[in-house]
């Protein structure tokens, strides 16, 4: 991957089509009370998706020049990639977090947004999931993300980080968990030092 940096909206808007394609991804999550083994705290539950190229990612994808709008093209991909369920979300203006801008392998404007929603809205769109006209295909399944660290140092959190995931996408997670203090700034900070030791 070539450089990326990150922009806000205003900045990143400036970076027209058809030379710069613009794509649209949304990480989703919700308070999540219970507890691993009965003891680890899960704090929230936080999805993330396995897509048709084995890399983790957030659905979403390439905004269309027909789309409207960033959020109806957004919502459009949320359809596809997340089934029926996508008709419960409104991802606005107001959940928007930045932009990643990336010139290699192509010139893409990666918008992100960040929306919470309650477990129960969380848990029915995982149900509905399997529905979605690119499951099996362009999204082999949704997943959450383990927000801990286990005993041995490694399995949880640092563990996870270790995957491979498209373009901006691992970055994106590590802001998010940051900026919404899904995560404690001080585990987070030993995961990605454990993740680079690891991987
Ligand atoms: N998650 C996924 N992709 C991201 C992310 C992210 N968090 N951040 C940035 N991107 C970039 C990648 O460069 C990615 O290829 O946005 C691009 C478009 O996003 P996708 O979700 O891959 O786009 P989508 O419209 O769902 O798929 C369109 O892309 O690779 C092709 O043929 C494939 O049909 C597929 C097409
Ligand atoms: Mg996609």
């Amino acid at each position: 991957m070539g450089e990326v940096r990150a922009a806000s909206r205003g900045e990143a808007l400036r970076f027209k089509p058809p030379d710069w394609k613009h794509a649209c991804h949304v990480l989703l999550y919700a308070p999540c009370p219970g507890r691993l083994f009965g003891k680890i705290p899960l704090r929230y539950a936080v999805l993330m998706q396995m897509r048709f190229d084995g890399r983790l990612g957030f659905p979403g994808g390439f905004v269309d020049p027909q789309d409207a709008s960033l959020e109806e093209g957004l919502s459009r991909e949320l359809h596809e990639e997340l089934g029926p369920g996508a008709a419960l979300l409104q991802v606005t203006e107001n959940d928007y977090l930045n932009a990643y801008i990336s010139e290699r392998p192509q010139r893409v404007v990666a918008h992100f947004y960040v929306k919470q929603l309650s477990l129960e809205e969380l848990r029915t769109l995982e149900e509905r999931a399997v529905q979605a006209k690119d499951h099996g295909l362009e999204v082999m399944g949704l997943l959450r993300v383990p927000l801990y660290i286990l005993r041995d140092g490694v399995g949880g959190l640092p563990a996870f980080l270790s995957n491979t995931f498209i373009s901006s996408a691992r970055d994106q997670l590590i802001q998010a968990l940051d900026v919404f203090q899904l995560v404690p700034k001080e585990t987070l900070q030993k995961a990605v030092n454990v993740a680079q030791k690891t991987s």
